[in-house]
């Protein structure tokens, strides 16, 4: 293991009806102005976001409000939402609804304190200073609701890039698995999907004697395999979405990926997917593993068998780990078929021929160099190799 630091003071208020604890957690934290941000109408339809003003007045609180955030948010709404906090002198950013109104809110948050243009942090420029940040969860996935990263996709070339920053992790974050009971079947199984690839992400390591963190993980993923078939099958399961709604946290904090090197080419990879096609990034994920991972399985057979035998229950070769490794990749592609993910670039809404486009925004937009690097440093040609057998 190598040596780390880290981290991670978020508040979590865990549970039914915890939402209506947001304005005495803003108040703990600090906030005296609040900007309410959230997404295309979910919370309204829920009667979510009035629950939460509710909760901000019993608390004399004031606040503005700034809705839609698309999901793949924009860098539009950002600089709208920075101007607001300015002119408004909001104090406090509070989130209401999924990974994209979280990653625009911290975007928000970052950028009302700062001089220059917050892109600048998703260039590679790390985040010392935001304003504080709350969230109120509404779907189990992204891992935003604990993690220190944020992802936009900037308008002008559509490309799709993250920032990090201890500064940008949520004060606090209320997770009611309830409140996910309402969401569309499809990105249910997104969520969980997404959930498994920051499992995975962290899984292929280059690090050695990582037992304690290849443990943690296998859970988090043996938990997503008993609790996502549940969940697809009975929407409002509240057991199954609080088992998932925890490991969706988990899973993306980095409690799993401390002391280890770790990945992140799927998410590079699909992250061009959801900035061209719009689609959503579990579903682009689903797509993007399998393929990534028979790529890149010789750089280390073994990790790819370890996986294979004691999350998916293969069988061990020894004569031959390769066939248990392949084994393992197949087992999660059926799993995430089962759950209504799609397979190739057909079901996605993907083309055949923009791969040479998609490659080249990968491996040079942006700042990079002709390459990406994680678990295997992987060129154009690799890139190219891979979305072809995403077709
Ligand atoms: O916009 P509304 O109307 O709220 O609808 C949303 C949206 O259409 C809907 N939804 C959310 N909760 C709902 C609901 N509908 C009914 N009932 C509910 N309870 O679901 C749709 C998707 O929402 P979104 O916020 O986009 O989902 P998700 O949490 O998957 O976030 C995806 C974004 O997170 C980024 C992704 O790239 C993508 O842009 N990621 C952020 C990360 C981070 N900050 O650490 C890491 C991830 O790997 C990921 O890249
Ligand atoms: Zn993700």
């Amino acid at each position: 293991m190598n040596n780390f630091n880290f981290y991670s003071p978020t508040f979590f208020a865990f549970g039914k009806d915890t939402e209506n604890d947001a304005g005495k957690l803003v108040r703990r934290f600090g906030g005296s102005k609040v900007l309410i941000h959230y997404g295309g109408g979910s919370v309204i339809r829920s009667g979510l976001l009035d629950r939460v003003k509710a909760s901000l007045d019993s608390e004399s609180i004031p606040y503005v409000l700034l809705g839609g955030v698309k999901p793949n948010p924009r860098s539009g709404l950002v600089y709208e939402g920075i101007e607001l906090c300015k002119k408004e002198n909001v104090d406090f950013v509070l989130a209401v609804g999924g990974g994209s109104s979280i990653d625009s809110a911290k975007a928000i948050a970052a950028g009302a304190v700062y001089d220059g243009d917050f892109w600048d942090f998703y260039s590679g420029k790390y985040i010392e200073n935001a304003l504080p940040i709350g969230t109120v969860l509404t779907i189990s996935a992204a891992g935003s609701e604990g993690s220190p990263d944020s992802v936009i996709t900037k308008e002008e070339g559509m490309f799709k890039r993250g920032a990090t920053g201890d500064a940008i992790r949520p004060k606090f974050s209320i997770l009611n698995p309830a409140l996910t009971q309402t969401l569309p079947q499809y990105q249910t199984a997104c969520g969980i999907t997404d959930i498994m690839a920051h499992l995975y992400e962290r899984y292929l390591t280059n690090t050695t004697e990582v037992e304690a963190t290849d443990r943690m993980i296998e859970a988090h993923l043996l938990t997503m395999i008993h609790e996502g078939p549940r969940v697809i099958a009975d929407p409002n399961n509240y057991a199954a979405r609080a088992n998932i709604m925890w490991a969706g946290m988990m899973a993306h904090n980095n409690s799993c990926g401390v002391g280890r090197s770790q990945d992140w080419n799927s998410h590079n990879i699909e992250h061009e997917l959801s900035a061209l096609y719009d689609c959503a990034h579990g579903a682009g994920l689903a797509v993007t593993m399998p393929a990534v991972f028979t790529y890149v399985m010789n750089h280390d057979v073994m990790r790819f068998a370890q996986i294979a035998v004691r999350v998916w229950g293969c069988q061990m070769d020894f004569a031959c780990p390769e066939n248990t490794a392949k084994a393992g990749i197949e087992a999660l592609r059926s799993f995430l078929i089962s759950i209504g993910m799609p397979k190739n670039f057909a079901e996605l809404g993907a083309k055949e021929e923009d791969i040479d486009k998609l490659v080249d925004v990968l491996c040079n937009g942006n700042g990079r160099n002709g390459s990406i690097s994680g678990f295997v440093t992987l060129d154009e040609n690799d890139c190219r190799n891979i979305y072809k057998l995403m077709v």
